[in-house]
């Protein structure tokens, strides 16, 4: 089961629109894919029309009180189960660091979900707590959605900084690439060309401000399942693409 996080410290940068649309794909490749709402916005549970809640809330997911395979859910979209959020994810962090070994925990509770998907996406909440701990620890790809100005960038170093330090799990592949971009804005046009030239780092799709992107809130669905032809369809498309080909190589 290949682990893919969506994560930034940031918020707003887009982690949930990719990670929903992403794992729309994976599951349209016929992978049988599961994404993680780890988020207690539930952002990608709405997104998904799946309710955002587990019973016995982070509590129980955290202390292995119940079986984990009770808390997945189907989306209604082939190949394509979620665990959903729950508003106790607020405290997950707390539930975390009472356990033995707290950055590993969440890795060993999504050991029984192995054998069931080929592909796990996680969407991240926007904090740089004992949840992403556990993110860091337990991925194989850390995908990294950011907005193109200064901010961002630093906000990017800073976690890249964090990450070489942490230096627990070596195989933790990142993968920065832009979001919202607009062309129009003379910072986006030189951070996007500066950067992707300097930094091969990252990925050379970068997703539009869009519209159709934005509609996701509204008809509560990846964008595949309304605007199968657009642009934006596409260039998740290559995105996607993109991904798997960087993860398998360095
Ligand atoms: N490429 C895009 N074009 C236009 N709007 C976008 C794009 N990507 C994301 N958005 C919009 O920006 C807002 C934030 O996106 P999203 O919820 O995916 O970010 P997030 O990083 O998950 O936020 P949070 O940190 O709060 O979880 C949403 O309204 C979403 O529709
Ligand atoms: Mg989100």
């Amino acid at each position: 089961m290949k682990i893919y996080a969506v994560y930034n410290l940031k918020g707003g940068v887009g982690k949930t629109t990719t990670a929903v649309n992403l794992a729309y794909l994976s599951a349209m490749d016929g992978a049988r894919t599961l994404i993680w709402d780890l988020d207690p916005q539930g952002g990608t549970s709405y997104y998904l029309c799946v309710k955002p809640a587990i019973k016995g809330g982070s509590k129980s997911l955290v202390k292995k009180k119940t079986d984990i395979t009770s808390y997945l859910r189907m989306t209604g979209y082939p190949n394509l189960d979620m665990l959903p959020s729950d508003i106790s994810n607020r405290e997950m962090d707390h539930q975390l660091r009472k356990q033995k070994t707290p950055d590993e925990a969440l890795e060993k509770r999504v050991k029984p979900l192995r054998g069931m998907y080929d592909t796990l996406i996680l969407d991240c909440p926007p904090d740089l707590s004992m949840v992403a701990e556990n993110v860091f620890q337990m991925a194989h790809v850390l995908l990294v959605p950011l907005i193109p100005t200064t901010l961002s960038l630093r906000a990017y170093n800073r976690l890249v900084r964090f990450l070489v330090k942490r230096r627990s799990n070596k195989r933790l592949k990142v993968l920065p690439f832009f979001n919202q971009v607009n062309l129009n804005k003379p910072i986006h046009q030189v951070v996007t060309k500066n950067v992707r030239a300097k930094h091969p780092i990252f990925l050379q799709e970068a997703v539009m401000d869009s519209n159709v992107i934005e509609a996701m809130g509204v008809k509560r669905a990846p964008v595949f399942t309304f605007a199968d032809k657009s642009n934006e369809a596409e260039v998740f498309r290559r995105l996607w693409a993109e991904v798997k080909e960087r993860s398998q190589h360095g």
